[in-house]
């Protein structure tokens, strides 16, 4: 089969010939029909992140189930399903309590150290999964624990986004940060995760929704999608704007796109008893500064979210359900879609902030 693998760091991917093993006991066999371009890949071709190379990239995949190992009930050959990168063991205290996308042992969803690799380039050199998954190739062989199934009706390509992006997005809004009716939203970032946040707060049913980003027609269709303000960072201030159409802050602040500026910036647009949710991936060594009399005189909480806090299993067909029933637009989302051959166009694209979410389609 093909895939687009990451030989160095910082790097550009190839398209190579990889060998795919059989699904072992556990394992599921993906024939991938769509797979959305995440910026979190271009950060470690672009250097800033450090993975484990040679590595078939992608994390936000759909498909079509071709095999499964011995022991796999959860699914059949035949099944629609989305894979997530937040594969979990469900024994450690963090899967235990419902927080899959922090499990501390991937170990256990791994194939054993020294075995058969699952992937191998031409070179007979085993290849590594970025995220556990590997989604730009035809096809993918994963843990069991890395996929759910979904209603067939859903079209795969539009399925994908929900790989990451949008549990992202939606997952920070109702999960980690748990916006409620009414509030004030401020979402950094319109990109594929950042309009997802946006929706999601629309849906969570936020008062104000205002969007920031640098580019004009990201902002536009955060409009679409439901910012009922804008923000262009490159007109001055972004923090004081927030303050100044909201009378003092946001209830909740969310940064979708990864950096010190931006982070700090997502705590100082917030109102007392605010919440500031970092999603975006800021360069590997970053620091945050805050000013410690407003963490506490106001009572503001600063937090992470990782893959949107999500229990996938539940969360993904539950957002299917959203999109078919018309109120979580995914169609809007999709800015360009391309070939596997064209992946670093697409990446060249995404780097020139021209795309909102890019799909690649498999014949
Ligand atoms: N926490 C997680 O689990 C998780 C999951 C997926 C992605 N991410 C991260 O989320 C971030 C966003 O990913 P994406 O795929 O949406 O990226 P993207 O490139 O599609 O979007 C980023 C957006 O930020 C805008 N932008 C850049 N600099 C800006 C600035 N100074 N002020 C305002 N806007 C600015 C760009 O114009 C673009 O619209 C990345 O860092 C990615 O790695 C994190
Ligand atoms: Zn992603
Ligand atoms: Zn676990």
């Amino acid at each position: 089969m093909r895939a687009a693998v990451l030989n160095q760091i910082p790097g550009e991917l190839e398209i190579e010939e990889v060998s795919i093993d059989k699904p072992a006991a556990n394992e599921v066999l993906m024939r991938v029909v769509a797979s959305g371009l995440c910026h979190s890949d271009l950060h470690f071709m672009d250097g800033l992140w450090q993975t484990k190379l040679p590595a078939v990239m992608g994390h936000e995949a759909a498909g079509v189930v071709e095999a499964v190992g011995e022991d796999v009930t959860y699914v059949k050959p035949g099944d629609h399903v989305i894979s997530c990168l937040s594969v979990f063991c469900g024994k450690c205290r963090y899967c235990l309590a419902g927080h899959l996308s922090i499990c501390e042992n991937p170990g256990a969803v791994s194939r054993p150290r020294g075995g058969a690799s699952r992937l191998n380039n031409a070179k007979g050199e085993a290849l590594a999964q970025f995220a556990r998954l590997g989604a730009f190739a035809e096809m993918m062989l994963v843990h069991e624990n890395a996929v759910v199934k979904i209603r067939e009706e859903m079209p795969l390509d539009r399925a994908s986004l929900i790989g990451c992006g949008v549990t992202t997005g939606l997952g920070a809004v109702f999960r980690t940060a748990r916006v409620e009716p009414g509030s004030e939203v401020a979402v950094i970032g319109a990109g594929g995760i950042g309009l997802s946040a946006i929706q999601g707060a629309r849906i969570a049913g936020a008062s104000k929704i205002i969007a920031i980003d640098v580019t004009a027609p990201k902002l536009d269709v955060a409009r679409q999608l439901g910012a009922t303000h804008v923000v262009n960072a490159t007109e001055g201030d972004p923090v004081e704007q927030v303050k100044e159409l909201t009378g003092g802050g946001v209830d909740f602040a969310f940064e979708a796109i990864g950096s010190k500026q931006t982070g700090e910036q997502a705590f100082r647009m917030l109102r007392p008893r605010g919440v500031a949710t970092i999603i975006g991936m800021a360069p590997m060594g970053t620091n945050f500064e805050l000013p410690a009399h407003e963490v506490f005189m106001g009572e503001k909480t600063f937090k992470g979210s990782m893959m949107g806090s999500n229990q996938f299993r539940l969360d993904m067909p539950r957002f299917i359900d959203l999109y078919l029933d018309g109120k979580l637009m995914l169609d809007e989302m999709v800015s360009h879609r391309i070939k596997l051959d064209e992946i670093n166009h697409g990446y060249d694209l995404m780097r020139n902030r021209q795309t909102t979410r890019t799909v690649i389609t498999f014949d």
